[in-house]
């Protein structure tokens, strides 16, 4: 890696500029994007993406056994990424089978993903079968009957993970390690031979072997800063592995540790960089193997919203101003909101904004910053500080949006979900469609008469 640290550590995209009055991402003025694509627009910065693909490819090049980025496909999900994905190297996390069927559709190469999820169907399992899934991350002991039970009707053999809570667990912040987990996710490590014994027997009810056991997966969180919960992660599992080799003579080749590492929202967000997180996962993992000698399994990791957040904007035109003298407020409006960013009204999720037609202005004004559904918490900023001069048509930008706004946007109030572009020196692609009205109604059937 070179000495820049990864995009997840700024906040704004890589590829940011001013000229003038004005904001530049990928080379394309905000301006000219707005008036070719229209607003709301999310715009993702192809530099930053392969800035963090490079990145975590260059972390795991410091490790001596083979390795997998899984991109995890929830935290932005459209073909066009997904291709995107594929031509960087990497593989996919997917958690649905609409999301395998994205990739499908995308062409990816099914057998760099790993299908994961707490209660997938027995749809989604055979879809996953049939197509070539390469992994399939076991959550829990209904689904690995589930599953083989599947695999078998289907003449299919599957390859999994299982997914364990090894008792670290991250709520940004707020490290905690716990004997067991109170969590939706995973085997606890006591359930673990159970669990072999359930695939053994299923292995031998029928002619061929239907379940192979590549290794185990955890995930600690999302948004993390800290670096110690991720060396407890990889020297928690790999005594998991020696115990499992030692007790059943099982050598495991494939370990999974999760994605989970954080960005820089705002100025006072401080996330490790992918480099700094090197030194610590893969070193402990490293370490633990070495330690017990045990063969380096394929380390898959699962970044989600660090591969991506960065990379987003959202461009938003400014709508209608209300003031209060009383209280002296005023409230800003934008032609977006909760429907494109549920974060904000759903986590408190703090972002940074600046009006990108205005930005060689200072921003002194406080104000509002709300959004256009008819709720009274579609709040993005409660006080954000904009140019004394803002006025209606102007442009602002909201960094930090290409992770979770897209995949969890909504259609509520009826309002059409934004556009996707992708930029890079001074051209946009269009990755997804700006929905229309006639969107709205097409899943609509008119009421029969009964
Ligand atoms: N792997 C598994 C099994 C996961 O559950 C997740 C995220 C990831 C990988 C990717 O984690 P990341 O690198 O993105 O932190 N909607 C929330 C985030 C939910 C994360 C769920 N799991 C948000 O908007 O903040």
């Amino acid at each position: 890696m070179t000495a820049a640290a990864s995009p997840n550590t700024r906040i704004e995209p890589a590829s940011h500029a001013t000229s003038g009055s004005e904001v530049l991402i990928g080379g394309c003025p905000v301006s000219d994007l707005a008036r070719q694509f229209g607003t709301p627009l999310y715009v993702l910065d192809q530099a930053s993406l392969t800035g963090m693909a490079r990145a975590y490819q260059a972390m795991l090049d410091t490790y001596p056994g083979e390795s997998l980025v899984l991109f995890a496909a929830k935290a932005h999900c459209n073909m066009g990424l997904c291709q995107l994905m594929q031509q960087l190297d990497c593989g996919l996390d997917l958690v649905s089978g609409g999301e395998v069927h994205t990739a499908r559709q995308a062409g990816f190469n099914l057998a760099n993903t790993l299908f994961n999820g707490n209660n997938k169907s027995d749809d989604e399992l055979a879809y996953a079968l049939a197509h070539g899934v390469g992994l399939i991350s076991v959550d829990n002991a209904t689904e690995l009957e589930q599953l083989a039970r599947v695999a078998m009707a289907n003449g299919r053999h599957a390859t999994i993970l299982l997914r364990v809570a090894p008792g670290i667990e991250c709520h940004t912040h707020d490290y905690i390690k716990t004997g067991h987990l109170d969590s939706k996710f995973g085997f606890d490590l006591s359930q673990i031979d159970a669990a072999l014994k359930t695939i053994s027997t299923a292995n031998s009810a029928g002619n061929s072997p239907v379940l192979t056991l590549a290794g185990l997966h955890a995930h600690i969180g999302s948004q993390i800063f800290e670096l110690q919960p991720y060396q407890d992660l990889a020297t928690t599992m790999l005594a998991e592995y020696e115990r499992i080799r030692r007790q059943h003579g099982l050598v495991m080749t494939h370990i999974d540790l999760g994605g989970g590492l954080g960005i820089k929202y705002t100025e006072a967000d401080d996330p490790p960089s992918v480099e700094t997180l090197a030194g610590t996962l893969v070193k402990a993992l490293v370490d633990a193997c070495d330690a017990v000698q045990y063969p380096y399994p394929k380390l898959l990791i699962e970044p989600g919203r660090s591969m991506v957040a960065t990379a987003g904007t959202t461009l938003y035109e400014i709508g209608s101003f209300k003031h209060i003298p009383q209280l002296d407020k005023t409230y800003v409006a934008v032609n977006g909101g909760m429907g494109d960013n549920i974060r904000v009204a759903l986590y408190q999720a703090q972002y940074t904004a600046r009006v990108a037609t205005r930005i060689n202005e200072p921003h002194t004004k406080p104000v509002a910053l709300v959004g256009r559904y008819c709720e009274s918490g579609d709040i993005l900023f409660d006080r954000l500080l904009v140019p004394e001069t803002i006025a209606p048509g102007d442009l602002l930008i909201v960094y930090g949006t290409g992770a979770y706004n897209a995949s969890m946007a909504s259609n509520y109030n009826r309002v059409p979900r934004p556009a996707t572009v992708l930029v890079k020196d001074g051209q946009a692609q269009v990755l997804v469609k700006r929905e229309t009205w006639d969107d709205m109604t097409r899943l609509d059937l008119p009421l029969r008469p009964v």
